[in-house]
């Protein structure tokens, strides 16, 4: 029997609470399956900092490079603010991301029919959209250096990110963009700002590069400036398919392609590197786009939907199991138009909690199979 190992990283806020529910349809596909999952966890964020005194300790982080695939959960909270910056409780999630190289990030977002309605947009322009938001996850603003506050001899402070992409960085990304529109509806839209930034100007200049000279010209390409591409995201978010950009512009857009699905509860992710050339491993970190929530944080009440979610796309992309992905995807949906309403995006009929949300997923699971 096949068998594949994750590592559980819940990490703080609602992060255990929708790891739990995501942990239970995970043992649903053990059962119910050919594939066993082995299931190890352990502690990212603020309470590995609680625990340990580090985001994440080096333990952990050999863990992941173990695991066949990681699911995380969420990562800080206000109990955390004034620990110090290299230890706050993000610095575990980026030194993941880094460390492991996950350079490519894959953000969906889909309108699920059931949901057209929990949008703040209207109904006509989200029903039926599907878009993949793409961003790069190991460059630019995040990690460039230098990176710091320096105090002037006048007393003044000085802040400084540096905003750093090298041509590998970028080509790589481009490749991953190009190969997932060719499977999605062939369309790709590049986002930078190469009127005011140089790192755009390169970004443009090697995407077109890849596209000319390594035979994507199947693709349709287009460029956008990336304030003008987060106007238009909002505005008629179906022009798009694939959405490629860095690291930074791409945590903003993400965050507001996932009200166009309903809720920022609905969008999962994966973080994904390049394949070993030995081995043929390829790292993965899968994670709900939503943060730890401390506002409701305790309360049962969190939408476990983007972590499920989450694991569908490691069944898709970390295990081959396309069949099973497809099923949960199924499975989410109609749970959905069943009526199954977390808070978030019940629309001021009765709300569930996590729990019976993962229930109705799980029931419809039992039906599909
Ligand atoms: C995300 C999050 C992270 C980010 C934080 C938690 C470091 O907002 O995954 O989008 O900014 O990348
Ligand atoms: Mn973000």
């Amino acid at each position: 029997m096949a068998s594949q190992n994750i590592l559980l990283l819940p990490g703080d806020g609602i992060g255990p609470e929708v790891t739990t529910a995501a942990q239970r349809v995970i043992n649903w596909f053990g059962k119910h399956g050919t594939t066993k999952f082995e299931i190890e966890s352990d502690l990212v964020g603020g309470a590995a900092y609680d625990a340990h005194g580090v985001a994440v300790t080096d333990a952990a982080v050999k863990r992941a490079f173990e695991a066949d695939a990681i699911l995380f959960g969420a990562v800080g909270g206000p109990k955390w603010d004034d620990v110090p910056y290299e230890h706050r409780p993000e610095a575990g999630l980026l030194r993941l991301r880094k460390d492991l190289d996950l350079f490519a990030n894959l953000r969906p977002a889909i309108c699920y029919p059931a949901l057209a309605n929990a949008s703040s947009l209207k109904k006509e322009v989200v029903e039926g959209l599907d878009i993949l938001i793409l961003r790069e996850l190991t460059g630019g603003t995040y990690f460039g250096e230098p990176k710091e506050i320096v105090t002037l001899e006048n007393g003044d402070k000085r802040a400084v990110d540096t905003q750093v992409y090298t041509t590998p960085e970028i080509a790589r990304i481009a490749r991953v963009a190009f190969e997932l529109a060719r499977t999605r509806s062939n369309k790709v839209t590049s986002m930078e700002k190469h009127n005011v930034m140089r790192s755009g100007v390169l970004w443009k200049e090697v995407v077109i590069n890849v596209y000319e000279t390594e035979g994507y010209g199947d693709v349709q390409l287009e460029h956008m400036l990336a304030d003008a591409g987060g106007m238009q995201l909002v505005r008629n978010p179906k022009q798009f398919d694939v959405i490629v950009t860095d690291n930074l512009f791409g945590d903003l857009l993400s965050d507001v392609a996932s009200m166009l699905t309903g809720s920022l509860g609905m969008l999962p992710s994966a973080s994904l590197g390049s394949p070993d050339e030995k081995t043929g491993k390829r790292y993965s970190l899968y994670e709900p786009v939503h943060g730890s929530a401390p506002d409701i944080t305790g309360k049962g009440i969190a939408n476990p939907i983007a972590m499920i979610a989450s694991f569908g796309m490691c069944l898709r992309y970390s295990f081959g199991m396309i069949s099973e992905a497809d099923m949960l995807d199924k499975a989410i949906s109609a749970a959905l138009a069943s009526g199954a309403r977390t808070s978030d995006i019940a629309d001021g009929g009765n709300a569930m909690g996590t729990t019976e949300m993962a229930d109705a997923i799980i029931a419809e699971l039992e039906s599909l199979a």
